[in-house]
């Protein structure tokens, strides 16, 4: 069967492009370090009061710039509601919710998950850059969906604010 030659032309480029795809999603995966969120196991939402580790919520090191953050989500708030870590931490969330379905993002980074009641969501990010960072429900809990939000500050380590100190 006889294929046009533009045809044959466009056939080559679509399959080009579905290369150049693959390639991306692999190096995406591979040295962009974007994944899909690891599952972080089960909890029942009615006992997180008596369930380690949301009987706690917070920030704990856990190594040399290593830190995890224990959080709870409930209509419409996050628990704890302000987060500190010195820049250049490797932060782990290990966030549940403990009523109805809620949304989990920083915007510019690579954390985004859903908070399923009975699921605890696991996602890693690093902060390179001091400042302020939002968390932000993404998924519509109710009424007051739009107000539930907590901060991060990642606060810039004592040399380089000493050094900012003699500059001014
Ligand atoms: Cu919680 Cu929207």
């Amino acid at each position: 069967m006889p294929i046009e030659r533009f045809e044959k032309v466009f056939i080559w480029i679509s399959l080009l492009l579905l290369e150049v795809f693959f390639v991306a999603v692999l190096v995406a995966a591979f040295f962009g370090g974007i994944q899909l969120p690891a599952p972080g196991g089960l909890v029942d939402p009615e006992q997180l009061a008596n369930t380690p580790p949301f009987d706690q919520p917070g920030v704990r090191q856990v190594g040399d710039g290593q830190y995890e953050v224990v959080m709870i989500a409930q209509t419409w708030q996050f628990i704890p509601g302000e987060i500190r870590v010195p820049v250049g931490s490797t932060v782990t969330f290990r966030i549940t919710s403990r009523d109805v379905l809620h949304g989990f993002l920083i915007p510019n980074t690579n954390a985004n998950v859903m908070l399923v009641p009975g699921q605890v969501s696991e996602v890693t990010t690093r902060f390179d850059k001091p400042g302020e960072y939002r968390i932000i429900c993404h998924e519509y809990c109710g009424i007051g969906h739009q107000t539930m939000f907590a901060r991060i500050f990642v606060e810039p380590t004592a040399s380089e604010t000493q050094a900012r100190a003699q500059e001014e």
